[in-house]
């Protein structure tokens, strides 16, 4: 009985993880980066980014674990740094997937 329940709870467990990933990605878009790139991704941020809006997985991706790892951007980089460090890879890539599909 108890390994039913165990079975159970880790199978409930996995299945609202799975659906925090492509949920979780918009709630965090809304939370994190709307107010500079935009509600849209269209936004241009401080004249000087590229709109997110339309540009490819990879490339979001790449500029995503980049400034997480201090290995990308510009002269603003820092900003972003700052928002990217506390998310896990797991954000990142759940991120990078609702970017592109702005
Ligand atoms: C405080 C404002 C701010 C917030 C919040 C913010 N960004 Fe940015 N973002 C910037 C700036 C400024 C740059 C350009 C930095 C640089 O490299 O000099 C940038 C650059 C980027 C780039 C690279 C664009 C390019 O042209 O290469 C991506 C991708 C990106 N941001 C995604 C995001 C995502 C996803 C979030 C939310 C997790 C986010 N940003 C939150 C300000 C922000």
């Amino acid at each position: 009985m108890r390994y039913v329940l165990g079975c159970l709870l880790a199978g409930l467990l996995f299945a609202s993880v799975a659906l925090a990933s492509a949920e979780g990605a918009a709630e965090l878009y809304g939370k994190s980066c709307k107010g500079c790139h935009g509600a849209d991704g269209t936004k241009v941020v401080m004249g000087m980014t590229r709109p997110l809006k339309g540009l490819p997985v990879d490339e979001v991706k790449a500029a995503l674990v980049g400034y997480k790892a201090g290995t990308y951007g510009g002269e603003k980089k820092a900003m972003m740094e700052r928002v990217v460090k506390p998310l896990t890879d797991a954000e990142v890539d759940a991120l990078a997937a609702h970017v592109a599909g702005l």
